[in-house]
């Protein structure tokens, strides 16, 4: 019986020692990590540099600053990973690639992903919780977002008329009996403006509002709180027009200008999460998408929603 006890003891022993070995045998094979030249860092206030520099810099800009925690292979294996994929996607030190616009959409963006709770990823923030976003720092972010507006005074009557051109056009497209489908087979549900309104955001960036609906599935899942995941069947729709605004700061639907499905069913489209993308263009509803790799961009962005179903509308965590 205790020589018994004294061999199992050994095996433990020994099997440590093997894992010890290993793990230090593994530690010749970490992955590079380089800091490549930083050619255009992102132009912002201070006090907005700061919580980038603080939160995102070491996965989306050349200034990577790692812990020697971080350097211990395996854990540096998936450090490498998010920094290649999170430089691929966003990188703050490539900043004057980017046209103006696609500056601020990013920013936007960086401000949705830190709203939601998707930016920066829990794995990073549970081994370094300095880097945690505090509400006092969206507020900043936001504040600065806010700032970059652009200008809808009525004097630019351009929107309005835009408004006007389009409406006979866009009802003449949906009329149309056929519409052609989107490169990965998906058509256009003309019927997703009877559905209810889920939410309504506003993107300051470049002055658009945006309706997202729910068909009956989904309002059904919403209100039973089974949205984790979404159930086959449920579609969202998202709907973009301009915004226009008046001298007092109203703000009204000016014209339309696209719609985006999301439509559930995880075998049908396993593939891309178990979601369907698709998107239509004003004036004519064309599909966008030259083939059905146009769904990478979509999932792109939405990946790091990936909690929460891959949807940015309704986030469980609250
Ligand atoms: C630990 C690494 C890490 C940190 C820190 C981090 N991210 Fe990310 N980020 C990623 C990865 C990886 C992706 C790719 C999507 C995914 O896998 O979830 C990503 C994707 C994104 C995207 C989408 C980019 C695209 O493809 O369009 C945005 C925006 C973003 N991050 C913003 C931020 C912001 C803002 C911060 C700081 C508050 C931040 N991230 C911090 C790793 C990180
Ligand atoms: C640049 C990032 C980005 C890209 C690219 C993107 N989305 Fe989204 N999407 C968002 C954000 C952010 C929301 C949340 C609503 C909002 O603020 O506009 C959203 C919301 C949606 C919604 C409503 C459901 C939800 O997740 O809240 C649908 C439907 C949708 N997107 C479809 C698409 C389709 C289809 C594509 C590709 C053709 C696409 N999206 C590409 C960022 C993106």
């Amino acid at each position: 019986m205790k020589k018994h006890k004294w061999y199992k003891r050994k095996v433990v022993i020994i099997s440590l020692g093997i894992l010890f070995a290993v793990v230090l045998a593994m530690q010749f094979f970490r992955p590079v990590i380089i800091n490549p030249p930083v050619t255009g860092n992102v132009k912002v206030p201070h006090e907005v540099q700061v919580i980038l520099k603080n939160s995102c810099y070491d996965c989306h800009s050349n200034e990577t600053n790692l812990s020697w925690y971080d350097k211990i292979v395996p854990v540096s294996w998936l450090v490498a990973q998010h920094i290649k994929k999170g430089r691929s996607g966003l990188n703050f030190s490539k900043w004057d690639e980017l046209s103006p616009a696609d500056q601020k959409a990013k920013l936007w963006e960086s401000i949705n992903q830190i709203s939601h709770g998707a930016m920066p990823l829990d794995s990073y923030t549970l081994a370094h919780p300095q880097a945690k976003v505090s509400q006092k720092d969206i507020k900043v972010l936001e504040n600065y977002i806010w700032s970059l507006r652009v200008n809808n005074k009525p004097q630019d009557t351009s929107k309005i008329k835009a408004l006007n051109h389009q409406t006979e056009a866009v009802k003449k497209a949906q009329k149309l009996a056929q519409i052609p489908k989107a490169p990965n087979g998906i058509a256009y549900i003309a019927d997703y403006k009877n559905w209810a309104v889920i939410s309504t955001t506003q993107r300051l960036d470049n002055g658009t509002m945006r309706i997202i609906f729910g068909n009956d599935i989904a309002m059904k899942a919403i209100k039973e709180k089974k949205i984790s995941p979404w159930p086959n069947g449920s579609i969202l729709a998202k709907a973009a027009f301009d915004e226009i605004e008046d001298t007092d700061g109203n703000i009204s639907q000016g014209a339309f200008k696209q719609v985006e499905f999301m439509v559930k069913n995880d075998k049908k489209y396993q593939k891309t999460n178990g979601w369907g993308f698709s998107r239509f263009k004003t004036p004519e509803m064309v599909p966008y998408g030259k083939n059905a790799n146009f769904v990478i961009e979509c999932m792109n962005c939405h990946q790091p929603m990936e909690k929460n179903d891959y949807v940015f509308t309704l986030p469980i965590r609250q």
